[in-house]
């Protein structure tokens, strides 16, 4: 453990925060529209930011262009690419008058694009700045418990932490990193604390999609947030609903409620990762001309084939992939509807207007993108987890998994190379929730008694469970087991995580 190199000693959050309130006066859209160029943020963090860096932020704001999150460079060590984040504070003016504390890895909101290749060796240094404890977990990634970054893998304010592993994902696919610690998930969320984690594969299917990144792919992180009147970010359910509370709806961190931020591709073809990095919110995004689209990739993998639908449902924590085939001449705008954790509509915003100057011609997409192989369940291990709420204490199987403790004390176990079939029941009646496990991909097997179709045909880790309804999925533990590491299963809807609806799974040889 080495400790960071960035400051002697962290000033504590709220104090550096009042600093940077004070050097930042510009504007959200301006200090957001920066923070994706590229540029150093040391002069806001010394508090002493010049008209001229103002004044350019300004201009960059203006144009309303969708930023797009740095791509991280990876140093090589003997054949071991180093991926250097730092997870740090910051401010933003998202509502006029009101200075929001932010967060975000290697600069002040969000964090840059890591993208690496199926066998890949990767080491990621994650620095903490933050002034408090935090964790940073690998939303998707098939690694040993150790190196998942849940509850366990704390790393203190000022330390880095350092886990290392091969790639061994075997599916093309669009993960995320964010902070996992024990009642501040949302918290730290909320502040800013996303990225995506590309990781590639030598599949035809991938090969057959754009790939390049911020030209023809690109990502679209989608957080529907709530600011207070007193300028901080929403971090419950009820923090949403006051008329005092103001709604905004960012993609890549621009906020697409005060106005559509445009993207201009030299291409015909693009392919956009969605990311839905909302704490409770579910997002349907469709097109504002309400035609078709293509969906190549649900959140762990791509499809068996391209998929054509009218709208798409991401629910928290979830990612979907789309391709587009646009014409010289022609703007498509994607629209976004966002509704509560009961499903209540809370409002719809342009998210984003695509045009392109690409006069190539795109062949067509292959009929085939993946194989996925029905997971086999003879001997498998079946379990039923309900999911449960008494007001906002949340449960699965009764357990109120807040606690280091109590987690160990309730864990799930398995076996390495055990397959398992899981019924999860939702018997809350009004609310949603959306169940994510961590270490593998699973198969959906049925939603309310019928039979996937569509994009629950392809690998997922995340999915929606209905108020009142039971989802059977299947898995199968490969790779790493631990005597004392947990994964984590849990809701996505992190407010309801942190409110307990999380319990820890241990896989033993
Ligand atoms: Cu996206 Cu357990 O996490
Ligand atoms: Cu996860
Ligand atoms: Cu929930």
């Amino acid at each position: 453990m080495t400790t960071s190199k960035h400051r002697e000693s962290p000033p504590a959050g709220p104090t550096r925060r009042r600093v940077l309130a004070g050097a930042v006066g510009v504007g959200a859209l301006a200090a957001l529209g920066r923070l994706w160029m590229g540029e150093s943020f040391a002069a806001e963090e010394d508090g002493t930011a010049t008209e001229a860096d103002t004044t350019a932020a300004a201009a960059t704001a203006a144009t309303g262009t969708l930023p797009i999150p740095e791509l991280l460079t990876a140093t090589d060590e003997n054949g071991v690419s180093v991926f250097a984040l730092e997870a740090m504070t910051g401010a933003a003016t998202l509502v006029s008058g009101r200075t929001t504390a932010t967060a975000g890895y290697n600069g002040t909101l969000l964090g840059p694009t890591m993208r690496v290749a199926d066998g890949e060796n990767v080491r990621f240094d994650v620095t903490n700045s933050l002034g408090e404890e935090t964790t940073v977990h690998w939303h998707g990634l098939h690694v040993a418990p150790s190196n998942d970054g849940g509850p366990q893998n704390t790393i203190a304010d000022g330390a880095t932490w350092s886990p290392r592993t091969t790639i061994k994902q075997g599916e093309a696919c669009t993960l995320w990193y964010h902070p996992h610690g024990l009642g501040n998930t949302a918290d730290q969320v909320a502040l800013g604390l996303a990225g995506l984690l590309i990781v590639d594969d030598g599949s035809a299917g991938n090969a057959a999609l754009p790939t390049a990144y911020g030209a023809d792919d690109i990502p679209l992180i989608m957080q529907s947030t709530g600011v207070l009147t007193g300028g901080g970010l929403v971090t419950t359910n009820a923090g949403f609903g006051p008329s005092t509370t103001t709604l905004k709806f960012l993609v890549n961190g621009f906020s697409a409620t005060d106005s559509t931020p445009t993207l201009v591709t030299a291409y015909r073809r693009v392919r956009l990762r969605l990311l839905n990095a909302s704490l409770s919110d579910v997002i349907t995004v469709a097109r504002s001309d309400s035609a078709s689209f293509t969906q190549v990739a649900s959140d762990a993998g791509l499809l068996a084939a391209p998929l054509s639908v009218t709208s798409l449902r991401v629910t928290p924590g979830e990612r979907a992939e789309i391709v587009l085939d646009l014409t010289a001449g022609e703007t498509v705008t994607l629209r976004s509807t966002v509704r509560s954790s009961t499903n209540g509509t809370r409002y719809t915003v342009g998210m984003v207007a695509i045009s392109t100057t690409g006069t190539d011609a795109s062949a067509d997409l292959p009929a085939t993108l993946n194989t996925i192989t029905d997971l086999d369940t003879a001997g498998a291990t079946a379990r039923t987890l309900t999911l449960a709420n008494s007001g906002n204490t949340f449960t699965i199987n009764g357990i109120v998994g807040t606690s280091l403790a109590t987690m160990n004390a309730s864990m799930l176990m398995t076996t390495l190379d055990a397959t398992e079939v899981w019924s999860i029941v939702n018997s809350s009646t009004t609310i949603y929730h959306n169940f994510h496990v961590h270490d593998v991909p699973f198969q959906v097997v049925s939603i309310g008694g019928a039979a996937p179709t569509g994009a629950n045909l392809g690998w997922r880790d995340t999915i929606e469970i209905p108020p009142s309804t039971t989802v059977v999925i299947k898995m199968k533990f490969t790779d790493y087991t631990d005597s004392e590491y947990m994964y984590m299963l849990h809701c996505h809807n992190v407010i309801h995580e942190d409110d307990g609806m999380m319990l820890g799974l241990m896989v033993t040889d």
